[in-house]
């Protein structure tokens, strides 16, 4: 009797199967290679992909990274709902974790896990916890402008003296999180005005890097984003390297605020003791100290992992007081749209 196609198509399966099943076993990653965790990253690409390896040699578990941004990334939860893959959600800034957090999707995080994070970080209703922040600041060309010359409030770059003279990345979630933190201290008009004041006055550029390049270059002579793609430009190329300096707002300015991003666990997840287990490892010293050594030079919120003295530190650096789960996203999309700057 001969053997029909069929059949032996099976028995090439199983043979596959097992394969895998011995591979998947032999590198920690779950039945037929379906990973332990799925996490949904909005922060940048390249920290999750240095730090993950490091928590999956660790705890034995095989993670599977999905990159995207803030928003994005926050809208497909949603639409996800109960079926989302996702098991964790990482992201730049707070704004998206607000979003899922009032779908109502995230699981209230355990004490035990946030236990290293101060509670400025961590909302009132435990949805998600900060893991790193990141601080606004404003860069300037010190071939054209000294630290005297830059303003005392971020909100006075919206003046007609500023006319072509600060770039700023209006589709980044980095900036639109600044935004969220003008609307929350200053209210809905004030924000109003300051966006129409930089819609006429501002240079729109694609993202941060072309912020600094901007600054570097003397294009324009002071540009909005965060300190580290300062920080990360000086590191890689030299102090010598540019023609920029830093100015810090402080004094509790809206341009001091302190952007944080959060990692919140999926109550749709299945892998509730997995996800604790990398939320845990996250806010540990150890992981914090990884993320403040690696090339990031955001702020570890542990204050047991220390950055690069070479970053101001961040106790000196004077933000003003804002509760990180009132941040709103779609409304300041709303006015940037009616603003005319997305
Ligand atoms: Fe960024």
């Amino acid at each position: 009797m001969t053997t029909s196609p069929r059949r032996s198509a099976t028995r090439v399966n199983v043979a596959l199967a097992s394969t895998l099943l011995a591979a998947s076993t032999l590198s920690g990653c779950g039945v037929f290679g379906s990973p332990d965790l799925v996490i949904y990253n909005a922060q940048h690409e390249q920290l999750l992909d240095e730090l993950i390896p490091l928590f999956e040699e660790e705890s034995g578990l095989d993670v599977e990274l999905r990159h995207g941004k803030d928003l994005e990334m926050a809208n497909q939860i949603t639409e996800e709902g109960e079926d989302s893959p996702a098991d964790v959600f990482l992201t730049e800034n707070s704004p998206a974790m607000t979003i899922v957090d009032n779908a109502g999707l995230f699981t209230e995080l355990p004490e035990a896990v946030t236990a290293t994070i101060p509670d400025d970080y961590v909302p009132a209703d435990r949805a998600w916890t900060g893991f790193l922040a990141r601080s606004t600041v404003a860069m300037y060309n010190t071939d054209s402008m000294t630290e005297a010359d830059m303003p005392a409030s971020i909100l006075d770059f919206a003046d007609p003296e500023w006319e072509g003279r600060v770039a700023f990345s209006p589709t980044g979630a980095d900036f639109q999180a600044i935004v969220s933190a003008v609307l929350e201290l200053e209210g809905e008009e004030a924000t109003r005005a300051w966006l129409e004041g930089l819609k006429a006055n501002g240079v729109i550029v694609q993202n941060n890097l072309v912020v600094m390049q901007s600054v570097d270059s003397g294009e324009v002579d002071a540009g909005i984003a965060y300190h580290y793609y300062w920080y990360r430009d000086r590191e890689e190329n030299g102090a010598d390297s540019d023609t920029s300096a830093l100015h810090f707002f402080g004094d509790q300015d809206p341009g001091a605020f302190l952007s944080i991003s959060g990692a919140g666990i999926l109550a749709s997840s299945e892998k509730q003791a997995e996800a604790e287990e990398f939320l845990t490892w996250l806010t540990g010293t150890e992981a914090q100290q990884a993320m403040a050594e690696s090339y990031a030079l955001e702020y570890p919120l542990n204050p047991d992992a220390s950055l690069d003295p070479e970053v101001k530190p961040f106790s000196e650096l004077e933000p003003p007081q804002v509760d990180v789960s009132s941040l709103n996203g779609p409304q300041v999309t709303d006015l940037m749209t009616e603003a005319g700057l997305l």
